[in-house]
């Protein structure tokens, strides 16, 4: 077992609206940054769903110093205007020469601004302040063993005490979402319905791959899913499904055999999003 290491979080940003609606989600997002703030650790590492990069083999790694926010639908501008990013670019540095050393072909992006993807999720789990924070890009190909190799390089960087996120999507196809309630009355979380069977059939082999698999059977078992006969029901693009690749192969090393990841909120938002939140380890 590993001697002092912090935990991966698979998060589910779900929709806009996750940002400016309470839940049981935002609730256990806050409980994760207060005990990361607790533990003391140096910064955040992310990978998101809503910036990628085009070529084989290419990744890209934050590096604007003073990068804006994309902003947000359906959010009052005052839940997140004036909440001040914080960019590691020294830790940004860190990440591009580990990722190279690793083959990749990576290179720093001094224009990119953030996305709610992951200022969402910093904004719920750090209100007071954003920690120190790398953002680590998408490959455009989607491709899940290529996304896990990300995770696997940056893996050390857990045993340096940083917080390592992937922020996706469990169940995540706006295709599919029912998306009525929000758009006439602002409510994102009116279930009308049950969720249709696909979405929670996926649900279920998303719990079941990271809670019934560690070390590098969740590699495999998380990359495998995409060949699920639900996946394309449940993602009508895979970009939202690459930060759990990313928490498999920041997690999934021989060294993490034993320790299993854990459902620890879910919210269903339009019908059919299932913002499923999982933790893998905890701090040693
Ligand atoms: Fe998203």
């Amino acid at each position: 077992m590993p001697l002092a290491l912090t935990p991966v979080h698979f998060f589910s940003h779900g929709s806009t609206m996750m940002l400016g609606e309470q839940s049981e989600s935002a609730d256990y997002w806050k409980q994760c940054g207060d005990e990361a703030l607790a533990r003391g650790i140096k910064g955040v590492i992310m990978m998101g769903a809503h910036w990628d990069c085009v070529g084989p083999n290419r990744v890209q790694v934050s590096m604007n110093p003073s990068p804006g926010k994309s902003p947000v639908a359906y959010v009052h501008p005052s839940k997140y205007v004036d909440y001040k990013l914080v960019p590691d670019l020294e830790t940004g540095n860190k990440c591009i020469e580990m990722l190279a050393q690793d083959g990749f072909e990576v290179t720093a992006n001094d224009k990119f601004d953030w996305i709610h993807d992951t200022y969402l999720i910093l904004i719920r789990m750090f209100p007071e302040q954003c920690p120190p924070t790398t953002i680590i890009s998408l490959n455009a190909r989607f491709e899940p063993h290529f996304h896990m190799r990300v995770g696997a390089a940056l893996r050390p960087l857990r045993e340096q005490g940083y917080l390592l996120i992937g922020t996706g999507g469990a169940v995540h196809n706006l295709y599919r979402n029912v998306w009525q309630s929000m758009l006439k009355y602002s409510d994102n979380f009116a279930q009308e319905t049950p969720p249709e069977d696909w979405a929670m059939e996926f649900r279920q082999a998303v719990e079941d791959a990271i809670s019934g698999n560690s070390g590098p059977h969740l590699r495999r078992a998380i990359t495998r899913l995409m060949k699920h006969p639900r996946f394309r029901d449940a993602h009508a693009t895979d970009d939202h499904f690459m930060a759990a690749a990313f928490c498999a192969g920041a997690a999934g090393s021989e060294d993490d055999s034993g320790v299993y990841g854990k459902l620890e909120a879910e919210t269903w938002e339009l019908t059919n999003m299932c913002n499923s939140q999982f933790t893998i380890g905890a701090y040693a």
